[in-house]
């Protein structure tokens, strides 16, 4: 089944009166069963235009101290993902990193593993007000919501990093300015399997209580 994006609602306006919280049985268990997809488990077809502009409009909905809106997405899809790849393999080369042709092949399809990749990019904002570890954090809530909302419309996605998200060459030739960073790569597309569960770190054992 797939779900077309206008039937979500509307996105509401400041002081439109929205649902109140209300047990939600199905919500509770994505949550409870939720999982990544591995990017080698990812295939086409992505989200198309209108379904990927959900997505995103749903991932903004998110915690923001002082509504800042310290993030934005960059999204590789298509022919981009190639000439970014090549971008970045060229990088390497350039600087005689990497000489090894295999692994600059490899390099230049790396963002073809899954057919849209959306780079989050946390843009921090001066504020009097708002610390910038609390910018940070609502960036992180971004890429958590994009994975969701991705889930939500039947697609699979996985965060990550890697090392293109710390080298500031390669970030340029993605369009960040020297104060943003790479909050995540999300990688986004139709799984070609069930995820299986992984060790998780126990909440309970991260539980205490606070004593006087
Ligand atoms: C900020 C961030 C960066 C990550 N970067 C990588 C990465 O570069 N490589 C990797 O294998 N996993 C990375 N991960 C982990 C993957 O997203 C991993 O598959 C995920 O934690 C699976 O958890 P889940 O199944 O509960 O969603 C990263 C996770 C986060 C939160």
């Amino acid at each position: 089944m797939t779900i077309a994006p206008h039937t979500l609602p509307p996105p509401p306006i400041e002081n439109d009166v929205l649902p109140q919280a209300s047990p939600d049985e199905a919500f509770l268990a994505r949550l409870a069963l939720r999982r990544s997809t591995k990017v080698a488990h990812l295939t086409a077809p992505g989200p198309d235009n209108d379904t990927l502009d959900a997505i995103l409009r749903l991932a903004a909905r998110v915690p923001d101290h002082g509504k800042l809106g310290p993030w934005r997405f960059i999204i590789l899809s298509g022919d981009g993902r190639r000439s970014y790849g090549a971008k970045v393999a060229a990088l390497l080369s350039d600087r005689g990193q990497v000489k090894d042709a295999e692994r600059l092949a490899l390099e230049e399809a790396r963002f073809l593993r899954a057919p849209v990749v959306v780079a989050v990019v946390f843009s921090p904002v001066e504020s009097p007000k708002v610390p910038e570890w609390e910018q940070v954090l609502s960036a992180g809530a971004v890429c958590y919501n994009l994975l969701l909302a991705a889930n939500g419309f039947g697609f699979g996605g996985c965060w990550l990093s890697e090392w293109v998200a710390y080298d500031r060459d390669a970030l340029a030739l993605l369009g960040l300015t020297p104060q943003e960073k790479l909050a995540g790569l999300l990688y986004l597309g139709t799984p070609t399997q069930a995820p299986l569960e992984r060790p998780r770190p126990s909440a309970s054992s991260r539980i205490t209580q606070w004593q006087p």
